[in-house]
């Protein structure tokens, strides 16, 4: 495989801090670009991020002399440089589908973290194991826009990674009703404890706008190309409750689900033993090698053993168990900001390239 030159756009941040990290050796991508705020341009890399960097690992060594570039203004620039760009920028939402547009219009495929582009019928919201073939809306996107080479595509809400992957595999039986409460961790909220000293020794029953995609973007991975746009199903039905917990990383959720065909115990847990999706068939770089994992102890998966399961990119479920108003109830787990941010946009690149669209 060749190599790609990138840009991250919003590279201080926090998502952008992990993929600063996640793309230090990588085998395909080279971060070249980095583009914050114009509080940042202009300084290196390691004086716009300073005191700021929320790695465990050290900011690579290759990314510290980076003279970052402006976000917004440098965009011709930027796309020069750069094969693709990763997004992972706070602006407000149309800001942000602005923004996104601008690199795309200029020819620069843009793999996005934000959530501005989740519903644009024909931008792919993709899991990779799960909907690899959205990928094909793209032509139709690039048809839109009127370019060559530029598209968006986005990986879907930090909160749905644990239990739509653990779903999705087994749509044969007919998954009809899913209840689900995560519990999830406050770097989702761009937080530290020492950010967020109100969280330690506290639960808070509300993360805004969090229910809301995590019922509603399942239909759209659950979705099927038609025409020129992803069309969303209009089943499984989900309802969510989203808790933020005093942990520092890592979602995990609560499942009660309904089968139109429930499957035996046996039959759910040999469908998650076996599935392999597009990325470990391509066998990319960042895929886990196996992307379900079940553990058979009472109480497992824990946040604090599990989230960093092949480098914090495999999904933990346990508890399977029969309920007594549902099918079945479980408990999965995913990494809130490597499966469920930047690592999943890394994959989505990956998948992209392996797919041919990033040439
Ligand atoms: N944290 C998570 O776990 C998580 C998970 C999934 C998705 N996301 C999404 O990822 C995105 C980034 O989240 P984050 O937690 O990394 O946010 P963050 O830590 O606040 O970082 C935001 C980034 O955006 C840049 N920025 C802010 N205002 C800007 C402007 N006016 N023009 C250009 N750049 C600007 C910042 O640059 P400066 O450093 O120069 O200010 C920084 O690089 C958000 O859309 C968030 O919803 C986050």
């Amino acid at each position: 495989m060749r190599k790609y030159n990138v840009g991250i756009i919003g590279g201080t941040g926090m998502v952008g801090q992990r993929f600063a990290a996640m793309l230090e050796n990588h085998p395909w991508f080279d971060v070249k670009v980095v583009a914050a705020s114009k509080r940042s341009a202009g300084k290196t890399y390691k004086e716009a991020v300073g005191s700021r960097w929320t790695i465990e690992t050290p900011m690579p060594k290759s990314m510290e002399d980076i003279v970052v570039l402006d976000a917004t203004k440098d965009i011709e620039e930027i796309s020069k440089k750069v094969d693709f760009v990763f997004c992972a920028i706070d602006l407000d939402k149309e800001a942000t589908k602005e923004l996104e547009y601008a690199y795309a219009k200029a020819d620069c495929p843009v793999v996005s973290n934000n959530s501005a582009h989740r519903h644009t019928p024909d931008v792919p919201m993709i899991i990779p194991e799960i909907n690899a073939e959205h990928s094909k809306i793209i032509s139709s996107q690039r048809k839109r826009l009127g370019t060559k080479r530029g598209f968006i595509a986005v990986k879907s809400n930090c909160s749905l990674q644990s239990y739509v992957p653990a779903l999705y595999p087994l749509s044969k039986y007919g998954v009809k009703d899913v209840l689900v409460c995560t519990y999830q961790a406050i770097s989702g909220a761009g937080k530290t404890f020492e950010t967020w000293p109100e969280m330690v020794d506290n639960v808070i029953p509300y993360i805004g706008g969090e229910e809301e995609k995590s019922e509603k973007e399942p239909l759209k991975i659950w979705g099927e190309i038609q025409n020129d746009e992803i069309v969303p199903a209009q089943s499984p039905s989900f309802t969510a409750q989203c808790i933020r917990v005093p942990v520092s990383n890592g979602h995990l959720g609560a499942v009660f689900v309904r089968f139109d065909n429930k499957p035996s115990k046996q039959e759910i847990l040999d469908v998650w033993k076996n599935f392999k999706g597009s990325a470990q068939e391509l066998n990319l770089p960042s895929a886990p090698k196996q992307f379900l994992n079940y553990f058979v102890e009472d109480d497992l998966p824990q946040t604090n053993l599990q989230r960093n399961l092949e480098n914090g990119m495999a999904i933990s479920i346990g508890r399977l168990r029969e309920d007594t108003q549902y099918d079945y109830k479980f408990v999965c787990l995913s990494h809130n900001t490597l499966r469920g941010a930047a690592g999943g946009a890394v994959l989505l690149a990956e998948l992209l390239c392996a797919q041919g669209y990033i040439d």
